[in-house]
């Protein structure tokens, strides 16, 4: 059976002093009221990673990411992180392919391939990121955005690599926006992206893998959005900074 995730993204925000307050209160709170089997990631900026790790060692349900990667292994590539000193602090997750990345950074799928190479030599699981602008939707080209980036940053890896890969699929018009995806829409696109991975590999193959959604998740929309077959959690952004709000979420993820 698929892994349930729900992964609360910082992105830039929360100073370590408020960062390891928000971690106790979530690991806390998870101890006392969270009786389900989700795995519930928190993905903090780097320099946090290491504390964050060491303040949930003891708490089973829940894992340490990273926001990003460098695509090398080691080496003089001044400012940059690799997946391999990720991993020595605690990493088990990485996201790849943010919108934000993608957006601002000018990351592009054939990078992405291979920063997800670098994460899975690394051993650990890439969370890669999908998502169609408002334009594309209303142009009616998300369809063929959307095969585009999983096909040339994820389709490279055999069936084996591609079993340790989380897809989380952010429409970029419902990130920070307040506005959701409908779960009709979400699930029309998980649905989509899951014929993708059966077409390449197979339909067991695409069974197992987990694909959450992100965009605007709030403890009011959560439990609605997970009652879809094929929604398997969520990147959380704006809701997990405060830990009310993301430990709803979790519960909401029966
Ligand atoms: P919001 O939940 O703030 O819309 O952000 C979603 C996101 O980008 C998570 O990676």
């Amino acid at each position: 059976m698929r892994k349930k995730i729900i992964a609360g993204n910082w992105k830039m925000n929360k100073s370590l002093e408020e960062g390891m307050g928000l971690v106790s209160e979530v690991s806390n709170m998870l101890k006392d009221e969270y009786k389900g089997s989700a795995k519930v990631v928190i993905i903090p900026p780097f320099i946090h990673i290491n504390s964050v790790s060491k303040l949930i060692a003891e708490n089973p349900v829940m894992a340490v990411g990273a926001q990003n990667c460098s695509n090398h292994k080691s080496g003089a590539y001044t400012g940059e992180i690799s997946a391999d000193m990720l991993k020595s602090c605690g990493t088990k997750y990485i996201i790849i392919g943010h919108s934000e990345r993608r957006q601002y950074f000018g990351e592009h799928n054939a990078w992405l391939a291979q920063k997800t190479d670098a994460v899975l030599n690394a051993g650990l699981n890439p969370i890669y990121c999908c998502g169609e602008t408002l334009e594309e939707r209303e142009s009616n080209a998300h369809f063929t955005v959307l095969e585009k980036q999983i096909s040339e940053g994820l389709f490279h890896l055999n069936a084996t690599q591609f079993s340790e890969v989380v897809i989380a699929y952010e429409p970029v018009w419902a990130i920070g926006t307040g506005k959701t995806a409908s779960t009709a829409q979400a699930q029309e696109i998980h649905a989509f992206i899951r014929g993708l991975i059966t077409k390449k590999y197979d339909a067991a193959l695409a069974d197992n893998i987990t694909i959450q959604y992100g965009g605007s998740v709030k403890a009011e929309n959560a439990a609605e959005l997970f009652s879809a077959p094929d929604i398997d959690g969520a990147l959380v952004g704006g809701a997990a900074l405060e830990s009310r709000s993301f430990v709803a979420i979790v519960k909401a993820m029966a």
